[in-house]
C-alpha cells in the first residue's frame, strides 16, 4: 500500500507550484525583441475557439499568418481603428504573393482590454473558427506549426473597416509554434516579453513596395523633369533631331513606368481589376502620349514634304503642329494630375503627397510664366511687324502719284499712259 502511495505524496508536494502556473491560460508566445512585439496563442481544450494576445508598437499594420507561404494562409491583420484608440483585426486569406482578401466567414471578437495606448497596440481577441478555413488548417498536434509575420510600411492607416487597403510589407519573417504547449486551459494569454514555445526560422527579410515606387519615379521623372526640358530645349534650339531623340527617351520612360504599373496592379485588391480612376486615366494618358508621338511624326513628314521657305518671315504653324503642341500641353497637365491621384491611390504618406504637389508647382509655375512672357513678346513682335508693314506700305503709297492712291477720280487716272502702251 505504502509504496504505491509514495508517488501520489510526491506529486502532492510539487502540485501547489504546478497549480499556480496552471491557473494561467496555456500559451505559446512569439516575442520579437527588436520591435517589442508579442504574439501569443491559446488553444482552449474545452471549445473550438482560439484566443489571441498581441502587443506591439503601433505600426501601420502587423500581420501573422498560418503556414509558410502566403497562398491559402489565414492571416490576422492588425491596424489602428479610425479614431486611433482601438485595434481593428481583419482576417484575410491570400491567393498568392499579393494583398490578402478579407474573409468575412472568420469570426473574430475583440475583447475588453484592447486598446492603443502610448502608441502601442494591445489586443485581446477570440476567434471562433480559426482552426480551419477555406484553404488550410492549424495542426494542433504539431510541435512546430509554421507561421509568418509581417510589418506594414510607415504610412497612415486608420480604419474600422476589415477591408482597409494595405500597402506591401516593409519586412517579414517566419517562425514556428508549439501547438501542444498552446493547448490547455482556455483564455487570453497573459502579456509576456519572452519567446516561449516559438522559434524564429531564418532572418527577417527586408522588403517594401519597390515596384510601386519604381512606377512612380519612372513616370514622374519623365513627366516632371524630362518633358519640360524637352519643351524648353526645343523652344530654344529649334533642333527637330534633338527633339525626336529626347521624345523617344521620354516615351521609353513612360512606357516602362506604365509596364511596372500594370505589374503592381496585380498585387493589390484595389487595383487588380483595373477599375480605379488612376488606372483608367493612366491608360487614356498613355494612349494620348502615343497619339502625340504619331502627331509629331506627321508634323516632321509634313515639313520634309513642304520645306519651310528660306525667309525671315515668321513661319505660320500648321494645324498639325498646333494639334501636336496643344495635345502635348494638355496631356502633360493630365499626367501631373494623375500622378497626384496615384499617390493617394497607393496610400502614400501625406508628406510624399505634399512634396509632389510642391515640386509640381515649383516646375509648372515658372514654365507658365516663361510661356506667357514668350507669348506676349511674340504678340508684340507680330503687332510691331504689322505696324512696320503698314509704315512701309504708307511710305510706298506716298511715293506713288496721288491718283493711284485715290483712283476714284476716274479710270484710267489722268496722266497715266494709255493702257495699251503698258509693258510688263
Ligand atoms: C476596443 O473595442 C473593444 C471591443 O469593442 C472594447 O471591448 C474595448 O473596450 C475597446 N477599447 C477602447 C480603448 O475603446
Ligand atoms: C511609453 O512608451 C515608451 C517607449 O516605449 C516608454 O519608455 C514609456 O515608459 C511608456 N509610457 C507609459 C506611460 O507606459
Ligand atoms: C483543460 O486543461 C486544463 C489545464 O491542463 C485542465 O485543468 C482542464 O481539466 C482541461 N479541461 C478539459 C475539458 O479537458
Ligand atoms: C472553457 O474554459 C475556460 C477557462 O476555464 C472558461 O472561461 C470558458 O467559459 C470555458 N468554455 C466553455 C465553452 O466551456
Amino acid at each position: 500500500m505504502l509504496p504505491s502511495l509514495l508517488p501520489i505524496l510526491l506529486l502532492a508536494l510539487i502540485l501547489p507550484s504546478r497549480v499556480s502556473s496552471d491557473s494561467n491560460p496555456a500559451a505559446s508566445t512569439l516575442y520579437l525583441s527588436e520591435t517589442g512585439t508579442t504574439f501569443s496563442l491559446n488553444i482552449p481544450n474545452n471549445s473550438s475557439d482560439v484566443y489571441i494576445y498581441f502587443s506591439s508598437p503601433a505600426y501601420s499594420w502587423f500581420a501573422v499568418g498560418a503556414g509558410d507561404k502566403m497562398a491559402g494562409s489565414l492571416m490576422l491583420i492588425m491596424y489602428p481603428s479610425a479614431n486611433n484608440k482601438n485595434v481593428t483585426v481583419s482576417p484575410r486569406i491570400a491567393t498568392g504573393n499579393s494583398e490578402p482578401t478579407f474573409a468575412p466567414e472568420i469570426q473574430i471578437s475583440v475583447l475588453p482590454g484592447t486598446t492603443i495606448f502610448n502608441d502601442s497596440f494591445v489586443l485581446n481577441a477570440i476567434c471562433h473558427n480559426c482552426r480551419s478555413w477555406n484553404g488550410g488548417s492549424l495542426d494542433l498536434t504539431a510541435v512546430s506549426q509554421p507561421w509568418m509575420y509581417a510589418f506594414g510600411p510607415a504610412i497612415d492607416l486608420y480604419s474600422d473597416s476589415p477591408e482597409a487597403p494595405l500597402r506591401r510589407h516593409r519586412e517579414y519573417g517566419y517562425f514556428t509554434m508549439d501547438m501542444n504547449q498552446a493547448t490547455g486551459l482556455g483564455g487570453v494569454p497573459i502579456p509576456s516579453t519572452s519567446m516561449n514555445g516559438a522559434r524564429l526560422v531564418g532572418d527577417v527579410v527586408m522588403d517594401g513596395d519597390k515596384a510601386s515606387v519604381t512606377h512612380g519615379i519612372l513616370i514622374v521623372f519623365a513627366v516632371l523633369i524630362l518633358y519640360p526640358l524637352n519643351v524648353i530645349l526645343v523652344g530654344f534650339f529649334k533642333s527637330m533631331k534633338f527633339h525626336v531623340v529626347f521624345s523617344i527617351i521620354i516615351m521609353c520612360f513612360i512606357l516602362a513606368g506604365f509596364g511596372v504599373g500594370i505589374y503592381v496592379s496585380g498585387e493589390y485588391n484595389r487595383s487588380k481589376h483595373f477599375t480605379s480612376a488612376h488606372q483608367i486615366f493612366g491608360f487614356i494618358i498613355v494612349a494620348i502620349f502615343i497619339a502625340l508621338a504619331a502627331l509629331g511624326g506627321l508634323v516632321s513628314r509634313q515639313r520634309r514634304v513642304q520645306p519651310t521657305p528660306a525667309s525671315d518671315a515668321p513661319r505660320k504653324a500648321s494645324t498639325l503642329e498646333l494639334a501636336h503642341t496643344w495635345t502635348g500641353r494638355g496631356v502633360w497637365v493630365l499626367a501631373i494630375i494623375n500622378g497626384g491621384t496615384g499617390l493617394k491611390f497607393s496610400s502614400s504618406p501625406m508628406h510624399t503627397q505634399i512634396i509632389y504637389a510642391l515640386v509640381t508647382i515649383a516646375i509648372a509655375l515658372p514654365l507658365v510664366i516663361v510661356y506667357s512672357i514668350m507669348w506676349r513678346r511674340r504678340r508684340v513682335k507680330k503687332e510691331e511687324e504689322e505696324e512696320d508693314r503698314d509704315v512701309v506700305l504708307q511710305a510706298y503709297y506716298a511715293t506713288q502719284p496721288k491718283q493711284e492712291v485715290y483712283p476714284a477720280q476716274g479710270y484710267p487716272p489722268q496722266g497715266y499712259p494709255p493702257q495699251q502702251q503698258q509693258r510688263w
